[in-house]
């Protein structure tokens, strides 16, 4: 699939995101390394702490679909519905900090420098990275070695 496709998919899925309260719409779309695509969008409670990144919902997704072992890439793009119904928003989202660490646990089973795109709403701008860029330094499951019996 290419980018601007992976791109369509995340814009797609943030149109289902459940966000009354920020007003905010994200979406995530996962690529596996054999083409399979999971998504994901964030879902928002009236407890505003329990709301969910549409990343750990597409990775959940994933998950089910192919494995935490098997992503590849991830785009994710974020903003509101606009009049004509379709995600607009100017700024590209990148993944927050505890998403990071959630792709990062992704990347460590896999063993791949996951690719993260990250959209603006409109779906005219992108930033293309990995996840090791976006948290160097990352504490995962290799970082257990050291624990004891
Ligand atoms: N959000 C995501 O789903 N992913 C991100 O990477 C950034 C933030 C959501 C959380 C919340 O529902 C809304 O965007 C506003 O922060």
């Amino acid at each position: 699939m290419t980018q601007d496709s992976l791109i369509q998919r995340a814009r797609e899925a943030a149109l289902k995101a459940y966000a009354p309260y920020s007003r905010f719409s994200v979406g995530a779309a996962i690529e596996s390394v054999d083409g399979d695509i999971a998504v994901g969008a964030n879902m928002e409670n009236a407890c505003y702490r329990l709301g969910i990144c549409a990343e750990i919902s597409a990775l959940t997704a994933a998950r089910q679909a192919f494995g935490l072992d098997k992503v590849k890439r991830i785009a994710v793009a974020g903003g509101h519905v606009g009049p004509d119904g379709t995600l607009a928003g100017a700024a590209p989202v990148t993944p927050c900090g505890g998403c990071r660490q959630a792709i990062y646990e992704a990347a460590d089973l896999s063993g791949l420098d996951i690719e993260v795109i990250s959209s603006n709403g409109d779906g005219t701008e992108a930033i293309a990275t990995t996840i090791r860029t976006l948290l160097p330094h990352g504490f995962g499951p290799a970082s257990l070695a050291d624990a004891g019996d």
